[in-house]
């Protein structure tokens, strides 16, 4: 199989009206990628070497999606929506130059496994002509039925043109079928559209192969993972199917999630063996986390990489371009945006770090922040290794600390540190003996004349 060419025709002209969105359907996301670039994923993985997209006219999104996730992928708009095998008809260029296998498969059902499609594949391999993947469907109302007899698929009925008997069938088609690319072109051409709607049904392709002789198979899948979204309730359902996968993988790959059912990922968080994620973590996309590394209850990371025995958290957040050094501590209420933090460094209470570089072994005090913005451009902060800056301090950034230098609490640097230097940035204190008791008196003697 490995040498055969395959071409995947995703269908993804649909509106999704019940979706009440402006967005087309297969643009709504699920750990934070479109529908559509879930099924791209899928069947890039499955050796699709070609990858024709049928989209609606006006959808100029799901375009720009297609181009960046599938570079090679071709888009073919299908002006009138008369039925899927309409829709495939569409992709017509793509097909009539015959690859080995065409894959069709649908925007809306994301969670299908690469694995599957591969075993798709291998049916016609093996001599099927075409393989329909089927599921037992617990409630099969609106899903068309796959009728076999003596182990080959003979037909599969739309749920308006079944016969009461043919309805009690719970084996379903779940919409992603193969074919021999030689086979196809011919079986478009000659699906009719004389039904109760009207339309040209891909499934017809089935009874068209039985009756040129061709062999007709199905193949069975589970249910939860060709689950279709058609609404934002069966969106919600599709996510929490993604997530449990998800952190089942991780658990599986050494990653302990302490209360796994309340940490969400992204569809490419990468998370090493060995680490140690808390309750409540939120993984937005382009995260990785090295081996060793412990997230700490309700953080929230996006675009970020974890060092080895790095600790983030509890209450951390990091957000794109936060490059977290080994062993380096990032603690409560602390927001690191595009900054790197170097091995063993420590910021662990309430500040602020942007468009910085934090040297190693140094510690950043309580309250910290850097003023990296003049609301017009952003600034870089450069501290050097070994640094200690005292609680309450504002970098205003362009700055640069030399390596080993210190500066006072509550200082406002505003030029920049040489190593081994002290800065300190702040208003002088002044005590005045006794003045506080003359004051204490004299306030003292004005609420009483204010109450007589
Ligand atoms: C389809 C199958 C049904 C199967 C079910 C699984 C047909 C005739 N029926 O029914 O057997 O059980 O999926 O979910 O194939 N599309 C287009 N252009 C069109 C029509 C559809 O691009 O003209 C796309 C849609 O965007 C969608 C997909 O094809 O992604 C499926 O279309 P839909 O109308 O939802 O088919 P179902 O009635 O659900
Ligand atoms: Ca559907």
């Amino acid at each position: 199989m490995s040498n055969s060419s395959c071409l995947a025709i995703v269908l993804a002209a649909g509106l999704g009206t019940r979706m009440r969105s402006t967005l087309p359907k297969v643009m709504h996301e699920i750990g934070g990628l479109p529908l559509v670039g879930h099924v791209l994923n899928s069947v890039m993985h499955a050796g699709a070497d070609k990858v024709a997209v049928v989209v609606g006219p006006e959808m100029a999104k799901l375009e720009e999606h297609v181009a960046l996730r599938a570079p090679h992928a071709t888009c073919h708009v299908q002006v009138d929506r008369l039925g899927t095998a309409h829709a495939v008809k569409a992709a017509e260029e793509a097909y009539n130059d015959a690859s080995d296998h065409v894959l069709v498969l649908f925007g809306d059902t994301p969670l299908v496994k690469p694995d599957t499609l591969h075993r798709l594949r291998e049916r016609l391999s093996g001599g099927a002509d075409v393989v329909v993947l089927g599921f037992e469907a617990e409630n099969p109302f609106g899903y068309g039925r796959l009728l076999e007899s003596d182990g080959e698929l003979v037909a599969i009925r739309e749920e308006k043109e079944a016969t009461d008997e043919e309805r009690r069938v719970t084996l379903c088609n779940a919409g992603i079928m193969a074919f021999k690319g030689n086979a196809l072109p011919d079986l478009i051409a000659e699906i009719k559209n004389d039904n109760a709607k009207g339309e040209y049904y891909l499934t017809d392709a089935v009874e068209v192969a039985r009756n040129k002789g061709m062999k007709v198979v199905s193949e069975l899948g589970d249910e939860k993972e060709v689950q279709g979204i058609n609404n934002r309730a069966q969106l919600a359902s599709c996510e929490a199917v993604f997530q449990q996968v998800q952190r089942e993988t991780f658990m599986e790959n050494g990653v302990t999630l302490r209360a796994p059912e309340t940490v969400y990922f992204s569809f490419d968080t990468e998370i090493e063996p060995d680490v140690i994620v808390e309750p409540n973590v939120v993984f937005g996309p382009g995260v990785h986390v090295d081996g060793g590394a412990r997230i700490r209850a309700f953080s929230h990371l996006e675009n970020a990489h974890v060092s080895t025995d790095a600790t983030v958290g509890p209450y951390a957040r990091l957000r794109p371009g936060a490059e977290i050094g080994e062993g380096a501590h990032i603690g409560n209420f602390v927001e690191i945006k595009n900054a790197k933090v170097e091995a063993g460094a420590k910021v662990n209470h309430l500040s602020y770090i942007g468009d910085a570089r934090i040297g190693a072994k140094s510690n950043i005090g309580a309250g910290t922040i850097t003023c990296n913005y003049d609301g017009y451009l952003k600034h870089h902060t450069d501290i050097g290794a070994g640094s200690f800056v005292g609680s309450d301090s504002v970098l205003v950034a362009p700055v640069k600390l030399g390596d080993g230098a210190f500066v006072a609490a509550g200082s406002v640097v505003t030029s920049d540190v040489p190593a081994d230097a002290l800065a300190i940035g702040r208003g002088q204190q002044v005590n005045k003996e006794g003045r506080a008791a003359v004051m204490r008196e004299k306030l003292a003697a004005a609420k009483a004349s204010r109450k007589g």
